[in-house]
């Protein structure tokens, strides 16, 4: 099967459907946010707090390129696309699959997940983390050689749509 990239906004599923994928095909999984947090020694919030969001990107785009080469299906961060760079970088593998998710979903999923601390939505209005969102979409849409809409679907059906249309 070839290399899969999960790309997609948070709490659009790119952890779970990873995990998922990589189970079903008995491929390695590996979450980028877990990496970024082995490297820093720190939660996320933590280290934008104490060294901000551009210290954050400048690590994630030096993890980015060696995590391509090793790893067979990664769930990246939902901030991978902002730059040129990682964008360029995604653009070369052969399958990065944007898991796209109606604003209004998205929002009650990230309300929903009280568990995890993700600076840019904590104690963000919907509003505020809409104006995240949705500058973003044109840069996972031009990243993306699949998009496969997530809103109302199982992980499960996500998945098979996955392996279908990657004709794995
Ligand atoms: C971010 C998404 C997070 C994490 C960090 C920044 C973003 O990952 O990398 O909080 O800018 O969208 P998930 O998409 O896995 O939550």
């Amino acid at each position: 099967m070839k290399k899969v990239i999960l790309i997609g906004f948070m709490g659009a599923g790119k952890t779970t459907i990873g995990r998922l994928l990589a189970e079903e095909t008995n491929q390695s999984h590996v979450d980028f946010d877990d990496l970024i947090v082995a490297e820093i020694g720190m939660t996320i919030q933590d280290f934008f707090d104490q060294h901000g969001e551009e210290a954050f990107r400048k690590i994630e785009t030096d993890i980015l390129a060696k995590t391509l080469a090793k790893e067979q299906i990664i769930s990246t961060g939902g901030g991978i696309v902002l730059k040129e760079e990682n964008r360029q970088l995604l653009k070369e593998m052969p399958l990065v699959v944007y898991l796209k998710t109606d604003p209004e979903e998205l929002i009650h999923r990230l309300k929903a997940d009280t568990g995890s601390i993700r600076p840019l939505v904590v104690s963000k209005s919907p509003e505020e983390i809409l104006a995240v969102y949705r500058p973003r979409i044109p840069l996972y849409e031009e990243t993306a050689s699949l998009i496969v809409e997530t809103t109302n679907k199982t992980p499960e059906e996500i998945v098979q749509e996955i392996l279908i249309k990657a004709g794995a």
